[in-house]
């Protein structure tokens, strides 16, 4: 299994040997359905971040979409307690992006002097979430750093991630994309359940 003990800076933890970042399995949905359903629901908080899926409503369509991400993608990651899951990352090659999304390089806008050459070959961090009232303590930065340290491990070297800017900016991501020196390379536009949506589009370039 590809597991890792967590002795990196986990904070207001009473044990944060207890932690560890596993690939996802099927054991692990119902929890990163709670954890899903914690952060996307109906009410978006802006602040604490949110997803845009609302995970309360039709679980088994989610359930079924996990369960094909779990046997289709190579990162796929959920940081748990013991058996609990708390948080979880999942990211797609751009072939598995392009599948679901296949206008995405024409649909964005990009930055005049963002170099295109980066999407030759990328992955696209698809989706994160830390449980509600337990984000900033660092979870979600040790997720990233599995992803980021399998991506190089697979050969690729550009990341992308994707952050809504209206109708409700969320604030959390836009923050944990400063943190994680993300670029801005483009804006997007996006129509989801009858809604216009604008996303920031981040670009980085990966290394140890
Ligand atoms: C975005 C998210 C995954 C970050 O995970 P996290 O465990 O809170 O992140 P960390 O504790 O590692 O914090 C890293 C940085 O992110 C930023 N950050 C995280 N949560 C924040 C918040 N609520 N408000 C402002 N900044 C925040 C901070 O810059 C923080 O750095 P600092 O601790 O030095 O201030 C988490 O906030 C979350 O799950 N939000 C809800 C879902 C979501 O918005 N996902 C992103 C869209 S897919």
């Amino acid at each position: 299994m590809d597991s890792d003990t967590i002795h990196a800076k986990i904070i207001d933890f009473d044990n944060a040997d207890d932690l560890n970042i596993c690939m996802a399995t099927e054991t692990d949905i119902d929890g990163i359905i709670k954890v899903a359903s914690s952060v996307g629901n109906s009410k978006k908080n802006h602040k604490q971040g949110f997803l845009m899926d609302n995970y309360l409503r039709d679980k088994e369509k989610y359930v079924s979409k996990f369960k094909n991400d779990i046997d289709n993608s190579k990162l796929f990651y959920v940081i748990k307690k013991r058996d609990h899951v708390l948080g979880f990352l999942l990211a797609y090659t751009k072939d598995q992006w392009l599948k679901s999304e296949p206008k995405w390089i024409f649909d964005t806008n990009w930055k005049d002097d963002f170099n295109k050459k980066a999407l030759k070959k990328f992955v696209i961090l698809e989706k994160i979430a830390v449980r509600s009232g337990l984000t900033g303590r660092g979870l979600g930065s040790e997720l990233f750093k599995k992803f980021k340290e399998k991506s190089l491990n697979l050969g690729i070297k550009n990341m992308f991630s994707e952050t809504i800017l209206s109708p409700k900016p969320n604030f959390a991501s836009m923050e944990f994309a400063m943190k994680q020196r993300y670029k801005l390379a483009g804006i997007r536009y996006e129509n989801f359940e009858d809604k216009l949506f604008t996303t920031i589009v981040y670009h980085k370039k990966l290394s140890k």
